[in-house]
């Protein structure tokens, strides 16, 4: 039967050869093999409709996979080593009228001075993994002075409010009276003076202050100060004794590098509400990816001694033409209660409560009276600003805070924290060397620690990782769709043109007609069984009766 079949085809094939042109016999080809391709074609159409639907979640679930922090995905070397110094600027405001300020009731004259600029090396050391998706470590950060970017060196010597004194007498403002006296007398005999000559080294990391030396000597041990040294930035330069728990993201992406615990805690105790008091946001180095234009995103900091929610503010291109997000701080995150009620969480022993642009971490500090706000008081109030003379207007370029962000994988690109730490110091009159310094708020300093860019080969890694996934599903579909419809139609096409051209030939009555009618309801046959979902009789088509049998 089979061999019948054959023969009868391969005479068919053979009186066509003879009577049509080439052109006919190509689509004779379609002709014999509509349900093959009919099948191809719906495939190619099905996967189409699978790309569109399912193509971004897979992208995503793979680039998730990749970036939690395990031992060999892309993220975590660049995470425990980031490949990148950041750099940290630093301008001090050095007084240059101390005396008369004191003496004559002038107003303070600032001299900004400055960047003293110091490149870090930061790594993640004592790494433990726990079962739970978690990681604890401590943050190692090396700081090298750099005096070749550097407006000044370390040796300059500033002058500046003397902040352990001013932060004792400050503090004893509701104290007994014979306790003010009794400081007043300690501070003569140390000659403890409101403002000290320090040099900008000393300033940062630590000079020798008598009135801590005595705390650390008289004070009970259980409300010791840690150090003997004040420096704004003392103890920085190393390895920090605090752990931190993050997640890695293994078990819930939407929480990778967020922190779990800080040295064992989950949350603050220093405000009102646990809203407040959360500290499950990001170091500032990754964050929990696909972000789009609605996320906040939270950074947590020891001396920020909170949450700083950071709003999408605009669409940027960073270096080698990364695209980012740039996320900033709102407006109001440091707003008077007045005009956002929500900060009234931090103002635990307010009324009154902190100025407009001012936040209080006093009690972060060992209850010392520092307020930190954005640098020259950006979204502070301009009376705090023109308070002192010096500080220009603040402008966005120099002293907005910001982070440029990789949206899809949470990858900080380009960064400028930038923060003013000030002293807000309360007029004691009982203590004759600080009874003529009024009630001010005295900026100190500013920094800004940033990263310019990531080097060529993370961006490039992050380009390809990011721009590739979108084109090639909008290539796969089009191609999917396209190739899928060009072989449905033309199958259909000759379907109907072949069914056309057999009546045709059975009205012409020539020789052929008994092979000719014989393929003509294989045809049909084949047809049929297409339509009713059976398998297709492949041996209408001389190619695969061939194979089949030979
Ligand atoms: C800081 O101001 C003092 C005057 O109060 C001045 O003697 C000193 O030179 C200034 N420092 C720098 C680095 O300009
Ligand atoms: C994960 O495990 C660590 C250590 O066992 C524990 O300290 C931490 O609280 C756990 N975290 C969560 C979110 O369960
Ligand atoms: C920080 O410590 C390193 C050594 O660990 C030292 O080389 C460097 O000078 C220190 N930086 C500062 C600013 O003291
Ligand atoms: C982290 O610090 C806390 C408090 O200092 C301590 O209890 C905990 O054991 C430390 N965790 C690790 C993993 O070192
Ligand atoms: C952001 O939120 C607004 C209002 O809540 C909503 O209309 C918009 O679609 C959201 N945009 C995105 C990208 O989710
Ligand atoms: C800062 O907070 C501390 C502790 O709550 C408080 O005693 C102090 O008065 C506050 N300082 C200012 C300037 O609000
Ligand atoms: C980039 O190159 C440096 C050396 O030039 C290498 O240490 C690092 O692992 C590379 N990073 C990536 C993400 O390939």
């Amino acid at each position: 039967m089979a061999k019948g079949r054959k023969l009868s085809c391969r005479a068919l094939t053979a009186l066509r050869r003879i009577k049509r042109n080439r052109e006919k016999k190509f689509k004779d080809i379609f002709f014999c093999i509509p349900g093959f391709v009919i099948i191809v074609a719906l495939a190619l159409l099905v996967s189409g409709i699978f790309v569109v639907f399912f193509f971004t979640a897979i992208v995503n679930f793979i680039i998730d996979k990749q970036i939690a922090l395990t031992k060999g995905s892309i993220t975590f070397e660049m995470w425990r080593k980031p490949p990148v110094n950041p750099v940290m600027q630093v301008y001090i405001y050095n007084v240059t009228n101390a005396d008369d300020f004191l003496n004559d009731g002038h107003k303070p004259i600032l001299q900004e001075l400055g960047p003293y600029v110091y490149i870090e090396t930061w790594e993640k050391v004592n790494l433990k993994f726990h079962d739970n998706g978690t990681l604890t470590f401590n943050q190692r950060k090396i700081f090298k002075f750099d005096p070749e970017r550097s407006a000044g060196n370390e040796e300059d010597m500033v002058v500046i409010p003397n902040i352990p004194m001013l932060s004792a007498t400050s503090q004893s403002k509701h104290a007994a009276r014979f306790l003010r006296l009794a400081m007043a007398s300690i501070m003569d005999i140390l000659k403890i003076k409101p403002f000290v000559e320090v040099s900008v080294g000393q300033l940062l990391w630590g000079y020798e202050d008598p009135l801590l030396k005595l705390a650390k000597d008289v004070v009970p041990k259980e409300q010791k100060l840690p150090y003997e040294e004040f420096g704004l930035l003392y103890g920085k330069n190393g390895t920090s004794m605090d752990n931190m728990t993050i997640f890695t993201g293994v078990e819930d992406i939407s929480k990778f590098g967020l922190i779990n615990r800080f040295n064992g805690k989950t949350q603050l105790s220093h405000w009102k509400t646990d809203s407040c008091n959360r500290i499950d946001g990001s170091d500032g180095s990754i964050f929990p990816p696909h972000m789009d234009h609605n996320t906040t995103l939270y950074l947590y900091d020891k001396d920020l001694c909170r949450l700083l929610p950071l709003k999408f503010q605009k669409e940027v291109l960073t270096y080698n033409d990364v695209k980012g997000y740039r996320f900033t701080p709102p407006k109001d995150v440091f707003a008077d209660v007045a005009t956002n009620p929500e900060n009234d969480c931090f103002c635990p022993s307010g009324p009154p409560c902190t100025p407009h642009g001012m936040f209080n971490v006093s009690l972060c500090q060992y209850d010392s009276p520092i307020l930190l706000s954005f640098p020259h008081f950006y979204f502070g109030d301009d009376k705090v600003r023109t308070a002192v003379e010096g500080i220009s207007p603040p402008d966005p370029s120099k002293h907005e805070f910001y982070m440029d962000v990789q949206p899809e994988m949470g990858i900080t690109l380009k960064a400028k924290a930038r923060l003013q730490i000030n002293l807000a110091v309360s007029q004691v009159v009982d203590i004759k060397q600080v009874a003529t310094f009024p009630d001010i708020i005295f900026p100190i300093i500013w920094f800004e620690e940033g990263i310019e860019r990531l080097p060529n080969n993370a961006t490039d890694l992050l380009k390809l990782a990011t721009e590739t996934p979108p084109v090639a599903k909008v290539a796969l579909t089009y191609t999917l769709f396209i190739i899928g419809s060009i072989l449905l139609v033309v199958s259909v096409f000759c379907l109907v043109r072949s069914s056309n051209r057999q009546e045709k030939m059975n009205l012409e009555g020539t020789a052929h007609y008994t092979a000719n009618d014989e393929a003509n309801k294989k045809k049909k046959a084949a047809m049929n069984g297409h339509a009713n979902g059976k398998t297709i009789d492949s041996k209408v088509n001389p190619a695969f009766v061939n194979d089949s049998t030979s």
